[in-house]
């Protein structure tokens, strides 16, 4: 089978590996991919978010099957167009991407589904929220509707902080259109777990549950980032949870998508707060998780091309996944400065050396080749540096021991990813 596969992170580095050990993999190109990816798949100079482009490509090369990484392309309607033009994609139609896309969205449908989440309110006029905030007390969280590149929420520990996040959304703006409309959320507390499910529009799979870290330091302060590293399986994450997940806030998603004409397919990306009540839900995404997505492909034992096509063909309910009792954990290394300014171009060495650290698997992200063939830079977050090993204690050992290995003054890594299973 021909697969093109959309994106150049470490995400769809990993994708790719694991589609390259598929069976049925005949060929695989990558839009437009990055220095790694291009070792194991051929990369085509396509933006992710040119849907004519990608479409026409996937057309002229009569590929079998689309698959999207990030959400950019799903909400912008690959899945419609490739539909259109008689091609699979493996993601949702932009109607049912609005799961990522809109908040407000999420919560009428998961509030129809009866999905167990935070309390909450929607405001288009500040004096409103406002009054809300009082009425409610801290702690209390302020989201801006739209896509703010994962920086319209926030978390407040007091009244005043909320109001003041309410000035700077709806009134100065800062996230641009996406203030226009703000939802105040009743504050979760717990642990955080990203679950993933594969779902056909009506069969949804589990497939398994990470733990990612998004502050940028040690000990989780700092600003919030894509993802500084994650492991799976997180032991808080019970296979009796998974399965009160599964009944309480995936399937009732899934039923409530179908009913309104909008059927779900693709990844669904669950982001939760373990409470003392429960599982809530706190967001949804249409895709993998970055770099969630490195630590479940090499969990997972079954082959992914096949998953992928049940998923699109609506046989998920004679498909069954395989995962390894092994644990994994990826470390994110990124250019000094992220997820501020940083700089481009610097010198990466010592990937030879860090993938023979036994059980390591390097996944790139930013990176690219130089005129003289050097291997640089190019992006904030530019290496997942994976292991995986008989418990998350020898695959942390190992990821840290590759991660060790890279020769890159001007990139750093948290050094405590997976704490809070293992201690600092
Ligand atoms: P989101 O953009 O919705 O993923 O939110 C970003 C982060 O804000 C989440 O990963 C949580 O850590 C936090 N967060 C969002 N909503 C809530 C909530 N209702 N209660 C507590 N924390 C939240
Ligand atoms: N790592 C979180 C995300 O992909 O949204």
């Amino acid at each position: 089978m021909k697969v093109l596969l959309v994106g150049g992170g470490g995400r769809e580095h990993a994708l790719a590996w694991a589609l390259t050990g598929s069976g049925l993999l005949s060929k695989l190109w990558v839009a437009p991919g990055n220095a790694g990816i291009s070792d194991i798949a051929d990369c085509v100079a396509i933006g992710a978010e040119d849907v004519p482009a990608l479409v026409a490509f996937a057309t002229a090369q009569a590929v079998d099957l689309v698959v999207a990484g990030p959400e950019a392309p799903l909400t912008l309607g690959l899945a419609d167009a490739c539909a259109a033009a008689g091609l699979r994609c493996f993601g949702p139609s932009a109607a049912a991407a609005r799961l990522e896309g809109s908040k407000t969205f999420t919560r009428e449908v998961t509030s129809a589904a009866g999905v167990p989440g935070a309390e909450w309110a929607q405001f288009t006029e500040a004096a409103a929220a406002r009054a809300y905030i009082r009425q409610k007390g801290a702690p209390i969280v302020v989201k801006a509707d739209g896509l703010a590149a994962g920086k319209g929420v926030v978390v407040a520990a007091t009244v005043e902080e909320a109001e003041q996040a309410v000035t700077e959304i709806m009134e100065d703006r800062v996230h641009g259109a996406a203030g226009a409309s703000i939802l105040i959320e009743e504050c979760l507390l717990g642990q955080e777990i990203s679950f993933f499910a594969l779902c056909d529009g009506e069969t949804a799979l589990p497939m398994a549950a990470a733990q990612d870290h998004k502050r940028v330091g040690d000990g989780d302060v700092g600003p919030n980032t894509g993802g500084m590293g994650a492991y799976s399986p997180p032991p808080a994450f019970t296979p009796a949870l998974e399965a009160e997940v599964m009944d309480s806030i995936i399937r009732p998603t899934l039923k409530e998508m179908a009913k309104r004409g909008t059927p779900f397919r693709g990844v669904l990306f669950a982001g939760l707060m373990l409470t003392e009540a429960g599982p809530k839900l706190i967001e949804y995404n249409v895709r993998f998780g970055d770099p969630e997505c490195q630590v479940l492909m090499l969990r997972l034992q079954s082959d992914l091309l096949a998953a992928l096509l049940a998923a699109c063909d609506g046989e998920l309910d004679r498909f069954t996944l395989r995962w390894s009792a092994e644990a994994a954990m990826v470390v994110v290394m990124a250019a000094r400065g992220y997820p501020g300014a940083y700089a481009k171009g610097s010198v990466i060495e010592g990937l030879e050396q860090a993938a023979q650290v036994p059980g390591a698997q390097l996944f790139h992200a930013g990176t690219a080749r130089n005129e003289q063939g050097d291997l640089v830079a190019q992006g904030g977050r530019v290496l997942g540096v994976a292991a995986s090993g008989a418990t998350l204690a020898a695959a942390r050992d190992a990821a840290y021991a590759a991660v060790d290995a890279v020769r890159w003054p001007e990139g750093f890594c948290r050094r405590d990813i997976g704490w809070r299973a293992l201690g600092h």
